[in-house]
């Protein structure tokens, strides 16, 4: 019986290198996306739409995921992420930019996996793709950092609730991809700061992935992915006696 996974954010960038992975493997794959599915069609590919950021349509999404056979891995990996200052000023246009994150990032993975309770195989297990950021600040992407933050926490709690049915583990990203939008002067700035001075590309969190759905000892952990970047120098260390 080939094994079934979720991937959220699942039809382009690192979301569209797991699904194709997986399917590679021999797995039935539930491909999310929101507004763009790159991926080819596949015999073993099942891609669903919805936009995480609205409430309303994730609900509908978990309406249509609770149809769905039970899985063996679900990973969450949508992501939004948009500098504070992009979001305007006004309260509502806060107000709508920092949801937007938080609808993406908590309420989404609470309310899918909410709707997959009895939606599970034995052994199975949840991946939950949060940031390095969720343990140090940014002011210029505080909404972002706050609510990875948010999402890494909740990951932790569902290790909790789901223990001897799902094991749950965080996994935590650096610099693994830079999208088109970050110039040559940015992307040398960020891999200075980190130990292993390279993009590292998706294939080191796909590696990640395979670990953390075959190691059947690790839940409740936190796998930082990042070439070293958080434990990078970040000060100026040189003391004076
Ligand atoms: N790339 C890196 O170096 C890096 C570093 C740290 C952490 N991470 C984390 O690693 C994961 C993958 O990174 P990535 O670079 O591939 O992410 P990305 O380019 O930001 O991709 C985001 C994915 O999330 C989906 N998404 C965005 N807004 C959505 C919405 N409102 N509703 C539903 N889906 C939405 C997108 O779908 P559509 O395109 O269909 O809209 C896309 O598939 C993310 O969780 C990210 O935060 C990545």
């Amino acid at each position: 019986m080939s094994r079934r996974i979720l991937i959220t954010g699942g039809a382009r960038r690192l979301g569209k290198t797991l699904t194709e992975h997986y399917l590679e493997q021999g797995w039935q794959v539930v491909a999310h996306y929101n507004t763009r599915n790159e991926l080819a069609p596949h015999p073993s590919l099942r891609v669903i739409q919805g936009n995480l950021g609205d409430n309303a349509d994730t609900i509908r999404l978990c309406v249509e995921l609770a149809k769905e056979e039970p899985f063996d891995v679900v990973i969450h990996n949508a992501s939004c992420f948009a500098t504070d200052s992009s979001a305007g000023f006004t309260p509502a246009e806060q107000a709508a930019h920092i949801n937007k994150h938080l609808n993406v990032h908590v309420t989404a993975p609470m309310l899918i996996t909410q709707a997959l309770t009895n939606h599970w195989r034995e052994d199975a297990s949840m991946i939950v793709i949060s940031d390095i950021y969720v343990e140090i600040p940014n002011e210029r992407f505080a909404a972002y950092c706050a609510s990875k933050a948010a999402l890494h926490n909740w990951g932790l709690s569902m290790a909790q609730r789901l223990a001897g049915k799902v094991r749950v583990n965080m996994l935590q990203p650096g610099p693994i991809q830079f999208l088109p939008d970050h110039d040559e002067a940015y992307r040398q700035q960020v891999l200075s700061q980190s130990l292993i001075r390279r993009e590292l590309g998706y294939g080191s969190i796909v590696k990640a992935c395979d670990y953390l759905i075959d190691n059947d000892a690790i839940t409740g952990s936190a796998m930082r992915v990042d070439g070293g970047r958080f434990v990078a120098n970040r000060y100026d260390q040189t003391f004076s006696l």
